[in-house]
């Protein structure tokens, strides 16, 4: 059995899987080398020789358990045909969002559109240093998709004042979403992914009284729908705080807690499997640091099935010495 199969599936607490977020990207010179040389975010996720390229690159330096696909959530949007930039120093910007230009847009024309992330797929999850680690494919949570399309980049810290003004409008971007985001899954899954992530990167925004009809709701449709597909899925409902609640409502396989999150309380409110948690910035510390944060995690979850990775993902500015340090830190546990 796969890694976080054992963990996921078997609830296995003899050993602890470590993959980490954002594990290919900006911290590795051998992907600034490949970025460098393509300026066009985008188009770089749909070259299917790079991207599966950059999705292996930290598993030929790291002892890791998982590949994460190399590709962004914001490719839904782009899938249904609004404009999306990353800028140097400014992050993602989209173009508007015409509804009416996207209802136009069926399931052969998006799976044409973003076809190159299956190819993808299928070279890394056919590549025999994958034989016993798993394959992550991941998609955006509804909420934080519809953050991204509405607010046109980043929030920040807080929406624009008048993001729910036009109720009709989000019920139907968010419609629209979820039927794409299914297919998008489904194709993932096809080509090679044993293992779904959703991200919720705007968990976190949002008051109380909203999570039900934002939160609850549309991610308990997805998990339902990545578990009749037989895979297991893993949500990042990023912020939250209430995990406790999000987990009894919507009942993901697995959770990925934030760095925010005392993980003692986690281990006592929630009964299915946990991953991640550690802070980021710990990796721009030194090695006792590293050593005895990381151990903290590991102690605390040590009776629980705990999957390691971080509370966000990694930092640009960490060094992969650091890197792989913890990486050993975890294995030699
Ligand atoms: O290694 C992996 O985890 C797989 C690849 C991956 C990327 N993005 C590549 C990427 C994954 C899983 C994502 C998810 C993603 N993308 C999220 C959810 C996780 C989170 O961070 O909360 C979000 C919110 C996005 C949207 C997005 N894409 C942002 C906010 C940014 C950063 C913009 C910036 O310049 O800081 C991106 C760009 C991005 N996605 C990069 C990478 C490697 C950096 C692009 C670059 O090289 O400039």
């Amino acid at each position: 059995m796969k890694p976080l199969n054992r963990v996921i599936v078997s609830k296995d607490t003899s050993f602890n899987p470590i993959w980490i977020m954002r594990q290919a990207g900006r911290y590795l010179p051998e992907f600034r080398t490949i970025r460098k040389e393509n300026p066009d975010f985008i188009k770089l996720c749909l070259n299917d020789n790079l991207s599966s390229e950059i999705t292996l690159q930290p598993l030929k330096r790291f002892d890791l358990d998982a590949a994460i696909i190399f590709s962004d959530i914001l490719m839904l949007p782009y899938g249904l045909g609004q404009k999306v930039q990353f800028e140097k120093n400014f992050g993602p910007r989209l173009g508007d969002l015409d509804l009416n230009e996207m209802a136009k847009i069926d399931e052969i024309d998006f799976i044409e559109r973003i076809n190159h992330i299956y190819k993808a797929i299928k070279k890394v999850s056919a590549d025999i240093s994958l034989e016993n680690k798993n394959t992550i494919g991941f998609v955006g949570a509804p909420w934080t998709l519809l953050v991204y399309m509405i607010n046109q980049k980043s929030p920040k810290k807080e929406l624009k004042k008048n993001f729910f003004k036009d109720k009709l409008l989000i019920k139907q971007i968010l419609t629209l979403i979820e039927k794409f985001l299914k297919i998008h899954i489904k194709k993932q899954i096809e080509s090679g992914a044993n293992i779904i992530q959703i991200f919720d990167s705007w968990a976190g925004l949002l008051e109380e009284k909203y999570l039900p009809n934002y939160i609850y709701t549309p991610t308990l449709n997805l998990v339902n729908y990545v578990k009749s597909l037989n895979v297991p899925v893993i949500c990042f409902p990023r912020g939250i705080e209430n995990y406790k609640d999000f987990c009894n409502f919507v009942k993901p396989d697995a959770v990925n807690i934030d760095y925010k999150v005392d993980p003692k309380k986690i281990l006592k409110d929630i009964k299915i499997p946990i991953q991640g948690g550690l802070d980021p910035k710990v990796l721009l510390t030194d090695k006792d640091t590293i050593k005895r944060e990381a151990s903290k995690y590991l102690n605390i979850f040590k009776d629980h099935p705990y999957i390691f990775n971080l509370g966000h993902g990694v930092l640009p500015e960490t060094d992969p010495n650091m890197f792989d340090y913890l990486v050993k830190t975890v294995k030699n546990y």
